[in-house]
């Protein structure tokens, strides 16, 4: 199988990306040097050594140091924008976006900072290239539900456009029950809601995801697979799933590419969708993943096609953009 082939002009929303996760080691040397931060690694070389991730947390544990050099409004917006440039270049006609504003107020770095530099690039990066993107405020789940409170507090101040809540960062031992009151308050407030579930946690989290916070689609969900009721459910609700292959490999979710459970997950009859979730510590953006798919599985234009159309279901677009993008 060519895995270098353009992908030809199937138009891809992506619903699964931390935009945090999206900042390239050379960006982080040049915004190191601008700003005299003495970052703990000499070069290029030595920060690509530590991208060999063992599980979801030895990732967390460098994507939260690198951030360090996400300070102001102008950095958020340029991390937006060349996000928003690439990804329309993979095909993405629109995104959207998480952000991780606790990553960035334990810093002392306001939600309002992170949010005006990122509506800056949308805009920006909207009229240069006709791509839409809005924005999903995450709950980092390891941090305590008051802090999660308090940030939603100042996000709904702001009075910026949100899209929706979601939930994410270290899994295990931290189900969605916990934040049942915060995702009730949000939801309230007209936001849509999502979570990060069945990644390294178990089934019964993705359950707590649409049982308890009322979740509309869920991120990863891979560990759906262990309950066949669950399964059922998805498909039954027409529950998305945003699934991320290189992700999954890198953080060994899965073993090797070969293992991603795209026929299985097609099968069932879930809808699902392909991301990127980190592409500059997951080796590639929207496109890079579909090739490898295609390299895995000899992919047919059908599948790509329904992918295609399956990614602009899911998202949260009005229903009339989606008609004329499908
Ligand atoms: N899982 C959980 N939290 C995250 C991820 C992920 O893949 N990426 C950024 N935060
Ligand atoms: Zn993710």
């Amino acid at each position: 199988t060519d895995t270098t082939a353009p992908l030809g002009r199937l138009p891809f929303c992506e619903l699964h990306v931390h935009i945090e996760g999206t900042l390239e080691p050379a960006t982080i040397f040049e915004l190191a040097a601008a700003k005299d931060i003495r970052l703990p690694y000499a070069d290029e070389a030595e920060l690509a050594a530590l991208y060999d991730f063992s599980d979801l947390q030895s990732f967390l544990d460098l994507y939260y140091a690198n951030m360090q050099v996400l300070q102001t409004e102008d950095d958020f917006e340029a991390l937006g924008a060349a996000y928003l440039r690439r990804a329309g270049a993979a095909g993405v006609v629109h995104a959207e976006m998480f952000v991780d504003p606790q990553a960035h107020s334990v810093r002392g770095i306001p939600e309002s900072v992170v949010l005006a530099g990122l509506h800056r690039a949308i805009a920006a990066v909207g009229a240069e290239t006709g791509i839409t993107a809005s924005i999903i405020v995450c709950v980092l789940r390891d941090q305590p539900v008051d802090s999660a409170e308090r940030m939603l507090d100042r996000v709904l101040e702001s009075g910026f456009a949100i899209e929706g809540i979601g939930l994410d960062s270290a899994e295990v031992g931290y189900p969605p029950s916990l934040f049942r009151s915060v995702f009730e308050r949000a939801r309230a407030a007209g936001l849509h809601a999502v979570a990060h579930a069945g990644e390294e946690g178990p089934a019964s989290y993705v359950w707590e995801a649409l049982d308890v916070l009322g979740v509309e689609r869920v991120d990863h969900g891979n560990r759906a697979l262990d309950d066949a009721a669950l399964v059922a459910r998805l498909a039954a609700d027409r529950i998305p799933l945003t699934l991320c292959p290189l992700s999954n490999v890198r953080l060994r979710v899965i073993p090797s590419i070969a293992e991603f459970p795209l026929r299985r997950m097609l099968d069932t009859g879930i809808l699902v969708t392909i991301n990127s979730d980190d592409p500059a510590y997951f080796g590639g953006y929207l496109d890079d993943n579909l090739r490898a798919l295609r390299g895995a599985f000899d992919l047919g234009g059908d599948v790509l096609g329904l992918l295609a159309r399956n990614s602009v279901e899911a998202s949260f677009l009005a229903p009339a953009r989606k008609h004329a993008l499908l």
